[in-house]
């Protein structure tokens, strides 16, 4: 099977953990994206949807889902999204898409973690993904230089020759050379740094559930 149609598994398999007649919490991402399709096929039977970025609030939207604000509901019952790697205990670095703020905002709204994935996704420690990190960009250079102290290289992640900008009018630094043996600990210590408004560490917001897609199908990894 292709990548992408490993993709295109897990987010039909994801469906099975949609609570009917709820709102879903909906990440952001090309497996996702998987997800969206395949949640319209439910649209009739969900309240809507609580979108991690706008360009899942546009894909939502187009397919005739209701997207809400998350300040106008209460928790959800599931948050569904993919990873740029997982490890054996639902810790994940997130952010290739740009979209980590909102993505554990709303984890952070929901009950239970489902994450889609390829088995490329998972690893035994965290770390070879370029960690993104959103900062505000009076800070950034600040923030490289303390990730250098810890063994770091931050780069400022650029689209189209200029800084990125997130949905959120921030920038992003990519960071690696970093080994994450301890994710909990890391997270919260960036989390700290002034100037850094997310770091892609999803270790507090980690995933309960892991929908792996392999060559013998998904396979259903609980943490
Ligand atoms: C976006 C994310 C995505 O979940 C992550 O990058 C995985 O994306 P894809 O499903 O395209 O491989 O964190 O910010």
């Amino acid at each position: 099977m292709t990548q992408d149609e490993l993709k295109t598994l897990v987010g039909q398999a994801a469906l099975a953990y949609v609570v009917p007649g709820e709102i879903v919490g909906v990440g952001t991402g090309s497996t996702v994206n998987k997800f969206i399709d395949a949640l319209a096929t439910l649209k009739d039977r969900i309240a809507g949807a609580v979108s991690s970025s706008q360009a899942s609030t546009a894909r939502l939207q187009a397919l005739g889902i209701p997207v809400f604000d998350a300040n106008a509901v209460g928790e959800l019952a599931v948050y569904i999204d993919g990873a740029d790697e997982i490890d054996g205990h639902g810790y994940m670095i997130k952010g290739g898409g740009a979209a980590l703020t909102r993505e554990k905002i709303v984890a952070a709204q929901s009950r239970r973690f489902v994450c889609i994935a390829d088995e490329s996704k998972r690893v035994e420690v965290l770390g070879r993904f370029p960690l993104p990190v959103e900062v505000i960009p009076m800070a950034s250079a600040r923030i490289t230089r303390q990730f250098a102290a810890m063994g770091g290289t931050a780069r400022l992640r650029l689209k189209d020759g200029q800084p990125l900008q997130t949905d959120n009018g921030q920038h992003i630094l990519d960071v690696t050379g970093l080994t994450l043996t301890d994710p909990l600990a890391f997270e919260s210590e960036v989390n700290q740094w002034p100037g850094v408004v997310t770091v892609g560490v999803f270790a507090h917001q980690r995933a309960s559930v892991c929908l792996l897609g392999t060559a013998s199908g998904v396979e259903t990894l609980k943490f």
